[in-house]
């Protein structure tokens, strides 16, 4: 059996992390802490388990083996390795940390220490990507060539709620739109294409994202990548805080033999078309957008049950700390590029 300590009590663990643990059958919470004790007692009192004072004492508490980090992007290496140190097992949620060497460390220290290290890279369960890796592989396009994946929405604020928050200071953040949604879509496209990116050219802007004051936030809210794989196959990552009318989170593989579509349809979440015309329509699930959540539309993404079951099991996950690390070396590539105005080898 795990107990859960959860650490950082906003949206993502009041959504996604407090009730996967309550429906998962080998976990129970245990607590909270958060650096405002007030959101700790409101999820302890929400979910069940005590509100920790500080993080020290959360960590201290023996019957806790497993922690989720649900905080601020900045505090995510520290707390990551201070909990590893503690003998938890993580489950940290994305973008890692703020520096690659960050996040070179996290790795290390969960191999120094025997835990596991595991991201919310939630994506990478969704059932039709599941079956497109497998597919692909299978050659139901034929060989990749290209790709473009999208992932837009209207801006953090929509879904903390809080115009002001962490997410568009830089300072508190580091990164804007391209850590936040390019790094769930980088690293989808090494889990797809069961392939790894070679090289990133990156264009990031700011253009209508703005704090309270009226002023333009210090964190790109536009980004776009063009990435070669170590295949040839090449492709563009588009992630976006303005698409103001809705969100967009889908993906299209272009093959010698046809497209497959992913999450780009309303009905059917993966569509293959094949060159001779035929097309292969599945309904497998839909992925739940910020809004569906925030209004109790939430489904499961199984990451929890991941997180738990890759310790049982003493087995890989496609969500380890060492596979994302991959994925964190294209983002800080890209910002590179974008610093430099060249394409940067990975
Ligand atoms: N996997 C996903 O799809 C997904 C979706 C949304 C958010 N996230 C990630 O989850 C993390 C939290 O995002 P959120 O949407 O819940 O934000 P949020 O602002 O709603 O919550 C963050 C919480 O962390 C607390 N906090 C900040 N610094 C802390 C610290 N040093 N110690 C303890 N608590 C601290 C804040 O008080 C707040 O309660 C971010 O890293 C974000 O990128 C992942």
């Amino acid at each position: 059996m795990y107990y859960a300590g959860i650490i950082g009590c906003g949206k993502i663990a009041e959504l996604r992390h407090a009730p996967e643990y309550i429906e998962c059958e080998k976990a129970n919470i245990v607590g909270f802490y958060d650096i405002n004790i007030e959101k700790a007692k409101r999820l302890a009192h929400m979910f069940g388990g005590k509100a920790y004072y500080s993080l020290e004492e959360l960590l201290a508490d023996d019957r806790i083996n497993i922690v989720s980090i649900c905080n601020a992007n900045t505090a995510h290496a520290r707390d990551t390795i201070l909990a590893l140190k503690a003998g938890k097992h993580v489950l940290v949620e994305k973008p890692m940390a703020t520096s690659y060497e960050d996040c070179e460390n996290m790795v290390s220290c969960a191999k120094e220490n025997g835990k596991r290290l595991l991201l919310g890279h939630n994506q990478l369960f969704a059932s039709a990507h599941v079956k497109a890796r497998k597919l692909i592989k299978d050659g139901a396009i034929g060989r990749p060539l290209v790709f473009r994946t999208v992932f837009g929405h209207p801006g953090p604020e929509c879904w903390t709620g809080n115009p002001n928050s962490w997410f568009i200071s830089k300072e508190r953040a580091f990164f804007g739109v391209l850590g936040d949604l390019g790094i769930h879509k980088i690293d989808l496209m090494h889990y797809l294409l069961d392939d790894v990116a070679v090289s990133v050219s990156a264009n990031t802007s700011t253009l209508d994202k703005r704090n309270p004051k009226g002023e333009l936030v210090d964190v790109e809210d536009n980004a776009s990548c063009l990435i070669e794989m170590s295949s040839g196959v090449q492709g563009i990552v588009q992630v976006s805080w303005t698409f103001n009318a809705g969100e967009e989170n889908s993906t299209r593989i272009y093959g010698t033999e046809g497209v497959m579509r992913l999450y780009d349809d309303p009905k059917y979440s993966l569509i293959i078309e094949e060159k001779g015309g035929a097309v292969i329509k599945m309904q497998l699930d839909s992925l739940t957008s910020n809004e569906e959540q925030n209004t109790g539309g939430r489904t499961s993404t199984g990451i929890i049950d991941e997180f738990v079951s890759a310790i049982t099991e003493d087995r890989p996950s496609r969500a380890d700390g060492k596979q994302a690390l991959k994925a964190m070396r294209v983002v800080f590539a890209a910002i590179e590029s974008v610093e430099t105005g060249r394409r940067i080898n990975i």
